[in-house]
């Protein structure tokens, strides 16, 4: 076999996730809630956000939650409280700024095996174990918005509202930006939640072929009972530009 035959061709990334790290010179106001507890809740948790994420990180979360509820006004036939949409969002990457060993310690704890995939893809147990540590810190925090935690990497057979919504809006918050980003929003609005959440589920996984990363089981066990719950048709084409 000659050089050029082994050599691997080049393919275009997708760039799902921030491509410039930029954090905005102004973040979004937090809104008051009018629910005392997510109010309090949230009192509590941005300080506590400020310090176990990033910048990035927390500009992120904020700009998230600012999106998840929008997208809750947008979407308002489906039912979700924007409110309930922004605290999700708000806290969905609790725990998104653990080191490798912390966070294998912490999804140990809470019964998750450590299988060949996730520890060669152990970030996406941030969903898990950070719905887990939300609970424990903020126990008055509704299920729903735990769930929406949980599912906010691998996703799950059973996504309600709220879970699309969140998982959404973690894709496309303003700090993203790539095609893939820019043609999610532009569909915002313009297509049912279901379908903008299917092209963002399958766009992730595009991401994880495109880029030879390890995809979690539970992302094809996810996909197929979409597909097979008769999910929207697609007529979106993932490009590179
Ligand atoms: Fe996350
Ligand atoms: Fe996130």
């Amino acid at each position: 076999m000659s050089s050029s035959e082994s050599s691997t061709p080049p393919m275009p990334k997708l760039k799902m996730s921030k491509l410039t790290n930029t954090i905005p010179e102004q973040l979004p106001e937090v809104p008051d809630l009018e629910n005392p507890d997510y109010a309090a809740i949230a009192a509590r948790a941005l300080p506590l956000l400020k310090e176990r994420l990033d910048d990035y990180g927390y500009a992120h979360s904020l700009y998230a939650a600012q999106t998840a509820r929008d997208l809750a006004v947008i979407y308002a036939a489906e039912g979700v409280d924007p409110q309930d949409a922004y605290l999700a969002a708000l806290l969905h990457d609790w725990d998104r700024g653990l080191d490798r060993e912390t966070l294998l310690a912490e999804a140990t704890t809470i019964g998750i095996e450590l299988t060949p995939e996730v520890l060669a893809a152990p970030q996406i147990l941030h969903a898990h174990t950070g719905a887990a540590q939300v609970k424990h810190i903020f126990p008055n925090t509704p299920d729903s918005i735990i769930t929406a935690i949980r599912h906010h990497t691998v996703g799950d057979e059973d996504m309600d509202a709220l879970d699309k919504i969140i998982y959404i809006a973690d894709m496309i918050e303003p700090t993203r930006d790539s095609a893939i980003v820019h043609t999610l929003r532009e569909q915002v609005g313009t297509v049912d939640l279901n379908t903008l959440f299917l092209q963002a589920y399958q766009a992730t996984m595009l991401h994880l072929i495109h880029n030879r990363k390890v995809m979690h089981p539970r992302t094809t066990e996810v996909w197929n009972a979409l597909i097979m719950k008769g999910m929207p048709t697609l007529d979106y084409h993932a490009d590179n530009k």
